[in-house]
């Protein structure tokens, strides 16, 4: 049966961690809809934050898992970077329309089988965790979205688009896909309105045998609690391997952070928080540790540095960097173990009883930026009191991991590795 038709995933993220001049973070009309949405959330249980963290500890299992199989594949000096909670959000989206095996490979690979969860539960804990991240704030802007193109030729069940509207928030709009060329246009057009432009042609041509297109999009924005000085800056070199140096801008920094030499595991970590409730947790391997870090890092590793932080006086340098990485993770989610999605005994019949699909390709794109600012906020410039003693150094002049995680729900938006600051 070689007919299949197929529905492609699409998934983007984006994160910069300031905004930029002149730029004050307007909310979109749709963000300002979705907070005041009234009497839907009052059925939100503010209080309760335990059934977002239902999704933490399996969420973060996929995200390592899903790191493991990436690094294999791409090359040391090359950077990777991700949304683990936007690529788990969208799989999990799918797997509300797929039975048999094909659902249980995608809840096995996220790791939902470990805990027993139900789709139900699943569902219902990605409805708390969407609507406790949709809460912004003027430093903060996070967008956590997801969407469909569906042919106007299918007709998915009344089930499979209530749920994915209800606990997903998912939009769903129609795209003539036997014009393909046509189709490639409105959906880009989608993904880059709702990634404020950061993430433009995303889709590059479509099969025509598409049916179905699910685009996931997490943006995030945020600005520095500690804004570094601009003055400070200068350009320095960049260790990628042995053999290749490039030249950074280098952003400097002394202030309290809370810091972690793990000197057994060969890590220095430091976390520098945005306003809101999240923030960039970089781990640095010693110099020629990386390989062994990316061999045993897991969410435990975390985990166990995150309660060994403390507050120390730290000389930090971190060069100011704007990258983009895509992957096409069809093949290493398969690897993972969710094959039959993507062969001819797909089931879907949760999303259409008469038709035969499959999922054909998963793309993902997340784009980061990483600047001084806060800076042109000069009224927040914070004074600390250092005290007295000789501050640590942490010089990010190799390559390092960075985790940027909402601490509300638990949540790691996006994790990666820089290997080379330079590359587009
Ligand atoms: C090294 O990592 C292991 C596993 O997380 C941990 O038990 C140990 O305490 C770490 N060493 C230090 C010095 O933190
Ligand atoms: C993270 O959240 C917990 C409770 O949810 C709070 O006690 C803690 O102070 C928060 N940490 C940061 C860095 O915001
Ligand atoms: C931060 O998290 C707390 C709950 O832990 C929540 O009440 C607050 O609204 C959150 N703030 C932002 C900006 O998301």
């Amino acid at each position: 049966m070689s007919g299949r038709l197929a529905i492609v995933a699409v998934l983007l993220a984006a994160a910069c961690a300031a905004p930029h001049d002149g730029d004050h973070m307007g909310h979109t009309p749709e963000h300002y809809h979705h907070i005041h949405h009234g009497a839907e959330a009052t059925s939100h249980n503010h209080e309760g934050g335990d059934i977002c963290l239902t999704l933490s500890q399996p969420n973060a299992n996929f995200a390592f898992a899903l790191y493991k199989s990436l690094s294999a594949k791409v090359a040391a000096d090359k950077n990777i970077f991700y949304s683990p909670l936007g690529i788990a959000t969208v799989l999990s989206m799918l797997s509300t329309g797929a039975r048999g095996d094909t659902h249980s490979q995608l809840f096995k690979t996220l790791s939902y089988s470990d805990g027993q969860l139900t789709q139900k539960a699943v569902d219902e804990a990605y409805e708390h965790l969407i609507h406790m991240l949709g809460h912004n704030q003027e430093a903060q802007q996070l967008e956590l979205g997801n969407a469909m193109a569906v042919s106007n030729e299918l007709k998915p069940l009344d089930k499979f688009m209530a749920d994915i509207k209800h606990y997903y928030s998912s939009e769903v709009f129609n795209v003539d896909f036997s014009n393909a060329a046509e189709a490639v246009v409105k959906i880009n057009e989608y993904i880059a309105k709702k990634t404020m432009d950061k993430i433009k042609d995303q889709v590059k041509e479509l099969d025509p045998n598409t049916m179905m297109v699910l685009i996931n999009y997490v943006f995030f924005r945020g600005a520095w609690e500690k804004p570094f000085d601009a003055e400070q800056t200068a350009k320095k070199d960049f260790q990628v391997d042995e053999n290749t140096k490039v030249e950074v801008d280098m952003m400097k920094r002394t202030g309290r952070y809370e810091f972690y030499q793990d000197q057994d595991n060969h890590t220095t970590v430091i976390m520098l928080p945005y306003k809101g409730n999240t923030s960039m947790m970089i781990v640095l391997p010693d110099e020629g540790k990386m390989k062994e870090v990316e061999g045993y890092i897991s969410s435990d590793y975390i985990k166990h540095w995150h309660d060994s932080l403390f507050r120390s006086s730290v000389d930090l340098m971190l060069p100011k960097f704007s990258i983009s990485a895509e992957s096409s993770l069809g093949e290493v989610l398969q690897e993972m173990g969710i094959v039959e999605a993507f062969g001819d005994k797909a089931d879907f019949s949760g999303i259409i009883e008469d038709a035969k699909l499959k999922v054909s390709k998963v793309s993902h794109k997340a784009v980061l930026s990483v600047d001084e600012k806060g800076t042109e906020a000069a009224a927040s410039t914070t004074i600390e009191i250092m005290p007295m003693s000789l501050p640590d150094t942490m010089e990010l002049n190799r390559p390092f991991l960075v985790f940027i995680v909402e601490n509300s729900t638990k949540s790691i938006l996006f994790m990666g590795r820089i290997s080379n600051p330079t590359a587009a």
